[in-house]
């Protein structure tokens, strides 16, 4: 593949299928040779990588300070309280996007990579603006690419190919969506949409996957019946229905959800073999117990999987990599 050495990954939507496939076969080749061969693999000793934090996190956080721990580097971390992210509310808006500019200057300076996770997507785009060192999103309101790497990562291992598979998301039009929308337009991924009414993603977003979709011959389907969509699914996807940010919809989302939760008599005429991702984190609302702890669900390794996936994506803006281990089938 091509070198990446260098690129910010803020979204799906700036990689070629190849690059992605290539995140996706270093991710796995590390998870074979640390994880299954216990091989100790240090490529990036004496790296740092910085993490800034305007929203709280377990996985990400978790996923990027231990897999640069495996590589050999180093991560730090700021949360909202130590850099005074925490403050949403439009008034700090224009404060807040002249703090990004800061940071990424002063961490320009000092680390060799920085990770993210913001409200708008546009301080993300200021920090790779301003920033001279590659910037990794670690979610915003309108994008999660790491998530879906770690995703589709999870449903080759299960099923051993990518293309052609149909996935089925029921829920919010959400960050985790549009992404996902990116990557399966991108790998020729069929995609069914259930949303609620006004939960729409992003229409500029579904514009663009749809393009792109349409080149690459994967199939969208874009409504909001939940059983239309899981029918002949290979895998059921949600996420939560409040995102960050959105607590105080609270009540007025879970009644506008209704419907939309995952439970097996919605699953009825899914595919044969269907199998369960969720993000993390989890709320009873929106799939019952008797899936989430099924068989069927691989949310676990799907967590895991967020830490090989971010690892290869640290290593590849960081050097040149060609894996060991054959390429696996996408
Ligand atoms: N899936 C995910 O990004 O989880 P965290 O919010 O815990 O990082
Ligand atoms: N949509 C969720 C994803 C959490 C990983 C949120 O933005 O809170």
């Amino acid at each position: 593949g091509r070198s990446l050495v260098g690129r910010d990954f803020i979204s799906l939507k700036h990689f070629r299928a190849d690059d992605i496939k290539q995140f996706l076969w270093t991710a796995k080749d590390l998870k074979t040779r640390m994880k299954d061969n216990g091989e100790i693999f240090q490529p990036l000793k004496g790296k740092t990588a910085a993490l800034i934090f305007q929203k709280r996190s377990t996985r990400t956080r978790m996923s990027t300070e231990l897999g640069m721990a495996k590589l050999g580097g180093h991560a730090a971390f700021m949360g909202p309280e130590d850099v005074h992210l925490g403050a949403s509310q439009e008034s700090f808006c224009s404060k807040l996007f002249s703090l990004f500019n800061i940071f990424a200057r002063v961490l320009s300076g000092m680390a060799d990579i920085v990770l993210a996770r913001v409200y708008g997507q546009d301080f993300l785009d200021e920090l790779a603006n301003e920033a001279s060192i590659p910037v990794i999103s670690g979610l915003s309101d309108l994008l999660h690419p790491l998530q879906i790497l770690a995703d589709f990562m999870t449903l080759q291992e299960h099923f051993g190919y990518l293309r052609g598979l149909k996935i089925a998301w029921i829920g919010d039009g959400n960050n985790i969506l549009h992404s996902l929308m990116y990557g399966c337009a991108k790998l020729g991924v069929d995609l069914n949409v259930a949303t609620p009414a006004g939960y729409e993603p992003d229409p500029n977003i579904t514009e663009d996957a749809l393009k792109i979709a349409g080149k690459t011959g994967a199939n969208f389907l874009m409504g909001s019946d939940p059983v239309q969509a899981v029918y002949r699914a290979d895998a059921i996807v949600t996420d939560t229905w409040v995102s960050m940010g959105q607590e105080e919809e609270k009540k007025k989302r879970i009644k506008d959800f209704a419907g939309y939760q995952i439970n097996r008599k919605m699953l009825k005429e899914a595919g044969g073999n269907w199998v369960f991702l969720h993000c993390l984190p989890r709320k009873q609302e929106e799939v019952t117990d008797d899936i989430f702890y099924s068989e069927e669900s691989l949310v676990w390794q799907e967590a895991e999987n967020r830490m090989w996936t971010v690892m290869a994506v640290m290593l590849h803006l960081l050097q040149p990599y060609t894996p060991i281990n054959p390429m696996p089938k996408f």
